[in-house]
């Protein structure tokens, strides 16, 4: 055997047990109590939990957005995610008018192979159809791994929001072919109404970003979504979940029975709408924007009841003098906020605490997104599987500052946030990338993966 851990409390998403994980070849080759075996390196886990590496299925890596690029790019996120306990990032390359998906894709994928310290996967943003002929690209883009599409129903003057027209003929075109639709959703006349009012009535600060797009304008757009993707039983998955009504809305048609999946943060779970009253409320400036307190109960009560099945992080960090940008008018604010190597932490310190169960923790943030978005060979201390593994230690104090983070940008929102626990060791297929503290990858070790499509259904 290459690798053995042993005596650690493996967690799955349906279980805990004290046992030994074997690994040869990147892959986990056995588990089992007292494992009479030889190994290149043993480590000792006892007192610590063995868990999946996370995946985390929403970043934007050098993401151009605002007038700048998201201050990660692929190297330094990736390295940061390694640190967080994320073995796999999915990214959104971004169509553009009169481009392919492939072409997009690989434009991508070549920035991406040199630079990526953990395994990787992309979702293709859709932004125009280019006369329905890029319609006819969408099998293509399944045959070769990308089996998820995502759509904005805001950011027109980025040149990325689409109708509804074009949002049904990508959810019919996803479905035929086996893949699933993401979704941004708000409501874009809205946003544009309250802000031109703000504006006029000089009400600049990051606390009329949020009160331009409140709890309403997010759940009318979640709600006109759910109603597409029941009405052609197509799936749907709607990107940063952050309000109660939209939740109860994924909740009943999930009941009904619909391919209906909720992807919420860890920023909304933290946070609630009064930090935009903060000096620095800017930094917190993301959309949809942090939500009031009921909402941030019912996200919680639906990651409890299972209406929830991810959470991801939205990474898309910008530097301090860009945030600086909106300091007299929060339109000017590049949305985004830092996430990736919190996103683990949080969940499993949120575990410790009692809050949720580890198996909980585990689902939401690897296994469900393996299962959803095709990843057969990640998101499960299996046999068979990839040996995607994180060792945590329940014991080890944690305070969140930009200064023990692994990323490229100069601030956080998560800092002076306690965590009770911390990963101690993260391996990608075998091979350890975060040890105690310190990046131990390799830039360009990352792999793309290469995603399964849905079962076709109907
Ligand atoms: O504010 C955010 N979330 N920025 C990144 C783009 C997006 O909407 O996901
Ligand atoms: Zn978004
Ligand atoms: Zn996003
Ligand atoms: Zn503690």
């Amino acid at each position: 055997m290459d690798l053995l851990i042993k005596n650690g409390t493996v967690v799955t998403e349906s279980e805990s047990f004290i046992a030994d994980i074997a690994v040869k070849d990147g892959k986990i080759a056995l588990i089992g109590k007292n494992l009479p075996l030889e190994a290149k390196k043993i480590v000792n886990a006892a007192g610590k939990y063995v868990l999946p590496g996370a995946i985390d299925v929403h970043t934007h890596l050098a993401m151009p957005f605002g007038g700048t690029v998201s201050a990660d790019g692929y190297l330094s996120g990736t390295r940061a995610a390694a640190c967080g306990g994320v073995t796999t990032v999915f990214d959104y390359p971004m169509q553009r008018k009169g481009k392919g998906i492939l072409e997009t894709v690989e434009e991508r994928l070549k920035m991406c192979a040199p630079q990526a310290c953990v395994d990787y996967a992309f979702h293709c943003i859709i932004t125009d159809l280019n006369e329905g002929s890029l319609l006819d690209e969408f099998q293509a883009a399944v045959d070769y791994g990308i089996t998820s599409f995502k759509c904005f129903f805001v950011y027109k003057k980025e040149g990325m929001m689409v109708d509804d027209g074009t949002f049904v003929k990508v959810l019919l075109k996803a479905k035929e072919v086996g893949a699933i639709t993401n979704l941004h959703a708000e409501n874009p006349d809205i946003i544009d109404m309250n802000i031109e009012r703000f504006l006029k009535e000089g009400k600049t600060s990051a606390w009329y970003h949020y009160l331009s797009r409140p709890e309403f304008v997010e759940a009318e757009a979640d709600k006109r979504a759910i109603h597409w993707a029941k009405t052609f039983d197509a799936p749907l998955y709607i990107v940063h979940l952050a309000n109660k009504e939209g939740v109860e809305a994924a909740a009943a048609a999930k009941l009904e029975g619909y391919n209906i999946f909720v992807e919420t943060c860890p920023q909304y779970l933290e946070f609630t709408c009064e930090v935009y009253k903060r000096e620095d409320g800017r930094n917190f400036v993301c959309s949809p924007p942090i939500k009031g307190q009921e909402s941030q109960d019912a996200l919680w009560a639906a990651i409890k009841n299972g209406t929830v099945d991810v959470v991801a992080t939205d990474h898309c960090p910008f530097q301090s003098y860009e945030k600086d940008w909106g300091k007299d008018d929060f339109t000017k604010i590049p949305n985004g906020c830092a996430g990736i190597e919190n996103l683990y932490p949080y969940m499993l310190s949120k575990a410790n605490e009692g809050k949720i169960t580890f198996n909980t923790a585990v689902k939401l943030c690897a296994t469900n997104p393996a299962r959803i978005f095709g990843c057969t060979d990640k998101g499960s201390i299996t046999v068979g599987k990839d040996a995607d593994i994180v060792i945590y230690d329940p014991d080890q104090e944690f305070t969140i500052s930009v200064d023990n983070m692994h990323s490229d940008y100069d601030h956080t929102i998560w800092e002076g946030v306690k965590l009770h626990g911390y990963p101690v060791q993260t391996y990608v297929r075998g091979e350890l990338v975060y040890d105690h503290g310190n990046f131990v990858g390799k830039p360009g070790f990352g792999k793309f993966i290469k995603r399964e499509p849905r079962i076709r259904k109907g």
